[in-house]
């Protein structure tokens, strides 16, 4: 399956989320990398709950983008499904091409996935009008860890 788009392409509303992920960039503390990641994200009932990497001078200590708006989403709306994620990458130079979220953040979209059991769309586009779209982070994590593994062990 081709996962590529280009920005014109998309429906509205996806182009809607990436522009309000593309506002998220000014809300990014990227101060060492230079890396911005701004996310925003859908819910099932309409609510757009917003993300933005924060750094930190002790470097282990960042935080992603794309955690920033789900755990956000976690206590703002408990108990409304994440519909779509988009996630816009930029820096001190332009980045020419999406960039698809870290190792900890599919781990994390895909606990989000199985708290919901429902997919989440996700949307990714750098600073060009190319975007790559997904409908599961089981798309890019095909083979998971999840809380089944935990189960039944005491
Ligand atoms: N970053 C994200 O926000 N999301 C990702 O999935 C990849 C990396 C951030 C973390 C750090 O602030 C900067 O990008 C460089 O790694």
């Amino acid at each position: 399956m081709d996962h590529h788009q280009t920005f014109d392409a998309l429906t509205e509303e996806d182009q809607k989320l990436l522009a309000l992920a593309a506002e998220s960039l000014d809300l990014a503390y990227a101060p060492y990398s230079k890396f911005r990641v701004g996310a925003a994200l859908r819910t099932e009932s309409g609510q757009i709950v917003k993300g933005a990497n924060q750094e930190n001078a002790s470097y282990s200590l960042c935080i992603c983008g794309e955690r920033v708006a789900l755990f956000n989403k976690a206590v703002q709306y408990p108990d409304d499904s994440v519909i779509s994620l988009a996630i816009r990458v930029s820096g001190s130079k332009p980045v020419n091409r999406p960039a698809p979220p870290c190792g900890a953040c599919l781990q994390v979209i895909s606990e989000f996935e199985s708290r919901q059991n429902q997919p989440i769309r996700i949307l990714l586009q750098g600073d060009t009008d190319e975007v790559l779209y997904f409908d599961s982070v089981r798309d890019l994590l095909p083979v998971r860890f999840d809380g089944s593994f935990l189960k039944d062990l005491s």
